[in-house]
């Protein structure tokens, strides 16, 4: 699977929204910002503005690729819930398909506001909520309870996204704007390349949980309902960012 080619899909589409909110909590005047659980740097890349860059990511071979896809960050190790940076280091703070992999998401948020100097900006632009997924036509709403099943066994909390709001007020970050991202969900703006990347999620999350046939059953009926107009998918993803 290659994950950078996923990560950048879903960079995709964020892309207006990001470039929204940054504009708005001041991306041009910041002087340190930071990404935390970076991974292959598919949104650190594309951050704009004079500020110093920095990425932080539990996992080596993930940081390695972002090196080279982000030469000018400065890249760290670790784990968001302890990070190895000073109180207010940073003016900007963001995430992207990020929390809802994390065990203890209120200790990564308090940690994100710990570094964010007072006056700075946390941004969460994407956390999924695949427990209120809808899947069309009936037949295809088992490759939704798998693909949630599989999501909880590789460590993810899929039901995050619609809590991340209160989770951020109640960690004491003064909300500033919080909502779900406009997806190309509907049928008439997915791309093939989109329908043949959420299938490659799907045969790798799928493989172990399901025959292949099985699998190749629900591929060819999701390939048909997409080409006739007939398939809905939606998984809503949830964005909030605020002052600390
Ligand atoms: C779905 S990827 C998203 C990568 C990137 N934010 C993007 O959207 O392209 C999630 C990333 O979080 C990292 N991660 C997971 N748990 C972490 C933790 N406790 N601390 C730091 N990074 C973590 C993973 O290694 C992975 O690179």
């Amino acid at each position: 699977m290659d994950w950078h080619a996923r990560y950048l899909q879903q960079a995709g589409w964020t892309k207006e929204l990001r470039s929204y909110l940054f504009q708005r909590a001041g991306v041009d005047e910041a002087k340190n910002i930071l990404e935390v659980g970076c991974g292959s740097g598919a949104v650190l890349k594309d951050v704009k503005g004079p500020a110093r860059l920095s990425g932080l990511d539990i996992d080596l071979a993930a940081l390695q690729e972002c090196a080279v896809n982000v030469p000018k960050a400065i890249l760290t190790r670790g784990d968001v819930q302890h990070m190895p940076f000073s109180n207010q280091n940073f003016d900007l703070v963001f995430c992207h398909y990020f929390l809802i992999w994390i065990k203890k998401p209120d200790r990564a948020i308090l940690e994100m506001k710990r570094v964010t100097v007072h006056g700075g900006y946390i941004l969460a632009f994407a956390e999924p909520d695949y427990s209120k997924r809808e899947d069309g036509p009936c037949e295809l709403q088992k490759l939704g309870r798998l693909q949630t099943e599989a999501l909880i066994e590789q460590g993810a909390n899929p039901s995050f996204g619609a809590k991340l709001t209160r989770l951020f007020a109640d960690c004491g970050i003064d909300v500033l704007e919080a909502g779900m991202i406009a997806k190309p969900d509907d049928n008439s703006k997915r791309s093939t390349q989109d329908w043949m990347m959420e299938w490659k999620v799907l045969e790798n999350d799928l493989e172990d949980r399901i025959p292949a046939e099985k699998l190749q059953e629900l591929k060819k009926l999701d390939e048909t309902a997409w080409q006739n107009g007939y398939r809905m998918l939606n998984i809503p993803t949830y964005f909030a960012w605020g002052r600390v």
